[in-house]
């Protein structure tokens, strides 16, 4: 897929087909896409941690609601996969190297017929113990915050089509 149509129909999918698997070749290129984004004085302080094990994606989403006191049908979209953007707290790109880094997965995902999302909901509460618990599980490592995550897996219905406003930009030429 080439890049301008990759940006153009990527839409955040919120609703994944149960019954199909990303492959490990798919996840390993998303990865590959992410370490290769920008990151502020290439530090590349940044941490992916790629979970398929439904069982560990249950916990973590129980915690969340929990931590946030979420209903309980909040599930991350039921995902196949999950992958946790985490980064050094003392990097002041750490954010901005993350985004970059997240929308690259996310392109990356697309062009494989993979859809995603981003999962904001793990801003704040890292260092809860019972959270800081299941991120060690998923390898996260210790002290890292997750500034974003990609919930993962094959589009269940094609994704909302989002209007993209056009009065964001002013010319000077
Ligand atoms: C910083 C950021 C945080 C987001 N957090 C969430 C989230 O927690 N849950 C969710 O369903 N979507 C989340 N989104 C996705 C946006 O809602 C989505 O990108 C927006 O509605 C535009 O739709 P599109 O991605 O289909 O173009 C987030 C997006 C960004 C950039």
């Amino acid at each position: 897929m080439e890049v301008r149509e990759a940006l153009l129909t990527r839409r955040s999918v919120r609703a994944f087909d149960p019954d199909k698997k990303i492959p490990r070749e798919a996840l390993e290129r998303m990865v590959e896409a992410a370490r290769y984004a920008p990151s502020g004085m290439n530090r590349q302080l940044w941490h992916f941690a790629v979970v398929q094990s439904p069982a560990l994606i249950r916990k973590l989403a129980a915690a969340v609601r929990q931590a946030l006191g979420r209903d309980e049908g909040y599930d991350f979209y039921a995902p196949n996969a999950l992958i946790l953007v985490s980064n050094d707290p003392d990097n002041p790109h750490g954010v901005e190297d993350n985004a970059c880094a997240l929308q690259n997965i996310f392109l990356m995902a697309h062009a494989d017929g993979i859809g995603s999302v981003w999962i904001n909901q793990f801003k704040g509460i890292c260092d809860l113990p019972e959270v800081r618990a299941l991120l060690n599980e998923a390898g996260v490592p210790e002290g890292h915050q997750v500034t974003g995550a990609a919930a993962l897996g094959y589009p269940a219905k094609p994704a909302e089509p989002k209007e993209k406003k056009e009065d964001v930009v002013s010319w000077v030429l």
